[in-house]
């Protein structure tokens, strides 16, 4: 019993310093507050209630929610991960590292609409300049556990039994350890994120080694060369790579030596399962959460129908679904080349007409902090985020572009069902069966669906705020 108490004490210390920082989020308070009444004492053994434990624990069973062990990760490859994830030297212009728009400090959220790419500066969320970045970074938590099958908001990258997609086809070298390993490669052929263009502002020795008529992710291989070549230069580096693969001569570790180490960084930096927070300590049944959370898990589990998609390990299915997002930012792949531009989401990579404006279903965990939200950052709160699935077409005609969505500084390009009514049309048509005709939700009902999804934190060794 003490025991327990402890871990309430230190859940409600945590949970009032995230109320201090909690930034623009209006989801820190419900559930903090809510945490403050049950946390501190009775819990559910005041007897009165009706018992809440036994049918959310049968959903967590059935719809298996249960936390993926953390994965071994040798020292070496995670000491070089943690230099690499930090170095300009990957990206061509020399001004961008992964931590340029996924902070260390803030479990790799920069809380931005769209990132900021190669000519920014200044660290998020207070990073200024350009150019935007087609989609809103994801938080980096637990990449490398719960058997991710893609990676992206559109999958581009991808795992089925054992093969690895990717834009780089036969390019992509052998060794790579883990879907989040194959994945940390492309933010480096991005020209806006990483690379640069091929114009005098970004001009660097390894813009322009594309063949002619094929994009960078098509011929990879002399910029991760020309990568390799710089790190095998820095001495600190290159001391790096050869104790993670001692083995192997310095000029023959390739750039999948890049891929391993910056996948062992975010694996062990952000494994974010632990047993003594919120609702992670809830299902190791060492600790309590409020009944609110309690009514609200039933919910999301049962008449809300929300695990339909946010079920598993990661609360997601690992698939792809319209929500008829609002349609923000500057487009995407072929999208991006339309008027107006537009982003395609599954489509780009399927070419499919089902896929059309479908993204990848995100985890939940830590949802009150990853604001904002969906695949462009068009929410800046959990509750328009979840409102926005209890009607979504009503949601996406009624959005209304403003100058007021900014990023960084830059007014965010948009379109809405004014400016752009036949795109909306189609992003409506189009709205994923599963969502149309959603659950109606009393306003407490939603409270306490809000109320659970910000128990789905963990608080403790992830660093985030
Ligand atoms: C300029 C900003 C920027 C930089 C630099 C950057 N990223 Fe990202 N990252 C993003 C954005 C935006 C997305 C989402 C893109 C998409 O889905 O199309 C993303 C997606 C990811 C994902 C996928 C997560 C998921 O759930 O699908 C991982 C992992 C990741 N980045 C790791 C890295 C690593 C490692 C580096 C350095 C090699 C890096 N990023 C550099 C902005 C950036
Ligand atoms: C039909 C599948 C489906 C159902 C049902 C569903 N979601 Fe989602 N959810 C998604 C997809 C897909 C996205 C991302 C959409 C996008 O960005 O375009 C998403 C995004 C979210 C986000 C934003 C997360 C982030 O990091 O951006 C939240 C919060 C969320 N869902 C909560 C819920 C809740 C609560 C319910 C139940 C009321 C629910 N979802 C039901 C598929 C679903």
């Amino acid at each position: 019993m003490r025991k327990w108490w402890m871990g309430g004490a230190l859940a409600l210390a945590l949970a009032v310093q995230l109320a201090g920082c909690g930034g623009g989020s209006g989801g820190g308070a419900d559930g903090t507050s809510a945490g403050t009444s049950t946390n501190t004492g009775t819990g559910t053994t005041s007897g009165t209630a009706t018992d809440l434990d036994t049918p959310l624990r049968a959903y967590l069973a059935s719809n298996g929610v249960v936390a993926p062990a953390e994965p071994a990760v040798s020292d070496a490859l995670y000491n070089l991960g943690s230099v690499l994830f930090q170095s300009t030297l990957l990206s061509g212009t020399r001004s961008v590292s992964c931590a340029s728009c996924h902070p260390i400090g803030n479990a790799g959220l920069d809380n931005l609409v769209l990132s900021i790419g190669v000519n920014g500066s200044g660290t998020p969320p207070n990073r200024t300049g350009s150019p935007l970045i087609h989609r809103n970074a994801p938080d980096l938590l637990n990449k490398v556990v719960g058997n991710p099958r893609f990676m992206f908001w559109d999958g581009r990258v991808s795992v089925s039994d054992g093969v690895y997609a990717s834009p780089a086809g036969a390019a992509l070298p052998v060794g790579l350890g883990s879907l989040a390993a194959v994945q940390a490669l492309f933010p480096l052929l991005s020209r806006p994120e990483m690379l640069g263009y091929n114009d005098p502002a970004d001009a660097n020795e390894l813009a322009d080694l594309n063949a002619a008529g094929a994009t960078v992710e098509q011929d990879p291989l002399p910029v991760w060369n020309g990568i390799m070549a710089r790190l095998r230069a820095d001495t600190q580096i290159a001391g790096l790579l050869q104790q993670a693969y001692p083995d192997t001569p310095l000029s023959a570790i390739g750039i999948s030596a890049v891929g391993n180490g910056l996948a062992a960084f975010e694996s062990r930096r952000w494994y974010a399962f632990g047993t003594k927070t919120y609702f992670h300590g809830y299902m190791a049944g060492v600790l309590d959460i409020p009944d609110s959370a309690k009514r609200g898990g039933l919910l999301f589990f049962g008449k809300a129908g929300c695990a339909a998609c946010h079920g598993g390990p990661l609360l997601s299915d690992q698939k792809f679904h319209n929500l008829a997002v609002p349609q923000i930012g500057p487009g995407f792949g072929a999208g991006a080349a339309m008027t107006p531009p537009r982003d395609l989401g599954r489509h780009g990579v399927t070419g499919s007409d089902a896929d059309k404006y479908a993204f990848l279903t995100p985890s939940l965990w830590e949802v009150k902090n990853t604001w904002p939200y969906f695949h462009n950052g068009v929410f800046a709160t959990l509750e328009e985020a979840v409102r926005h699935h209890l009607d979504p077409a009503a949601s996406a005609m009624a959005f209304r572009c403003s100058d007021a969505l900014r990023s960084g500084g830059n007014v965010v390009p948009c379109q809405d069902s004014t400016t752009a009514p036949v795109l909306y049309a189609d992003l409506v048509a189009r709205l994923d069966p599963a969502l149309k005709s959603p659950p109606k939700l009393s306003d407490s009902e939603f409270a306490d669906l809000i109320a659970f999804l910000n128990q789905l934190t963990n608080g403790s060794n992830n660093s985030v705020r």
